[in-house]
């Protein structure tokens, strides 16, 4: 069953759990995350990034609306990062649930003048909008503690930032980081998210946790304790798709693609009873 990302993320808050986003490129991602859903009677949301839009276009998005409706299980459609206004239009138009503004590029002011503008085209449709305040990095190599400090959601901007913008999600810089973490391991910082989450409260908007692949069960488990209601998964999901191409030297495609489907499948299902959304459905 389709169902909007907002009724997903006002049921988590209310259980208590979050819900896993998977970042999806085709219908082997596909079909794993819807997979993995109906076997763990969980929620889930496919999302999808520019980069596999630009590859896909509107055929991949409609793959994703006709999975959502024949699930038996409740699944949204989001578009991950938009980064530009004319992409995010586009996207607007072709039925998806959900779009995530990406204005970590701008200067604050220009972020949020650019937020309110998606933000009220969208719910003028009845969609819901998620979006970044601060910067998320890749694995941050050499960053100075000030450049770290620096990305990292600003509290009080946060407050004026959501009451401006009318946003409904608010995707928080807390030190998580898009793909790999180094070494060292993950850096959260878990007080700023619990401030957030008071703020959150009070707002009434979702807190969601990009760069969910790479942190520990006990860190996710707190960052659930502490308000997180969507957690964006990519990496681990690819990689397990990319390592069963590298070991596979099976000539038949649709052996490969079954073998990845499942290698998927397999990942989200463990996401799925991390976040607590297993047997949420
Ligand atoms: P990871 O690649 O770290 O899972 O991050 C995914 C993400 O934030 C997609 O928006
Ligand atoms: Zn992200
Ligand atoms: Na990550």
């Amino acid at each position: 069953r389709k169902l909007s990302t907002k009724d997903l993320l006002s049921s988590a808050e209310k259980g208590g759990y979050a819900v896993g986003a998977f970042n999806v490129y085709n219908l082997e991602g596909i079909e794993a995350v819807v997979a993995a859903a109906e076997a763990e009677k969980s929620p889930a949301i496919l999302q999808i990034h520019p980069g596999s839009l630009k590859l896909g276009g509107p055929l991949l998005i409609s793959c994703c609306i006709s999975a959502a409706e024949e699930a038996s299980v409740p699944i949204s459609v989001h578009f991950d990062h938009g980064m530009s206004k004319q992409e995010l239009l586009e996207v607007l138009d072709m039925g998806v649930d959900s779009v995530m503004v990406d204005g970590s590029q701008f200067a604050y002011k220009e972020n949020l003048q650019y937020t309110k503008y998606i933000s009220s085209m969208a719910h003028s449709r009845n969609m819901m909008v998620e979006a970044e305040l601060g910067r998320l990095s890749g694995t941050e190599d050499d960053l100075t503690v000030e450049d770290y400090e620096a990305k990292l959601t600003d509290l009080r901007q946060a407050r004026e930032f959501i009451n401006e913008t009318r946003i409904d999600a608010l995707a928080v810089c807390i030190g998580n980081v898009h793909g790999n973490y180094p070494a060292s391991g993950p850096n959260l910082k878990l007080d700023l998210l619990k401030d957030l989450h008071a703020l959150a409260l009070e707002t009434g908007v979702y807190l969601v946790l990009h760069g969910a692949s790479g942190l520990s069960s006990e860190l996710v488990k707190e960052c659930i304790r502490l308000g997180v209601r969507k957690f964006n998964v990519n990496t681990e999901v690819r990689n397990a798709y990319l390592d069963v191409l590298r070991k596979n030297s099976y000539k038949d495609l649709v052996h490969i693609m079954e073998s990845a489907k499942v290698a998927m499948k397999m990942v989200v299902v463990e996401k799925m009873r991390l976040f607590g959304s297993a047997g949420k459905a």
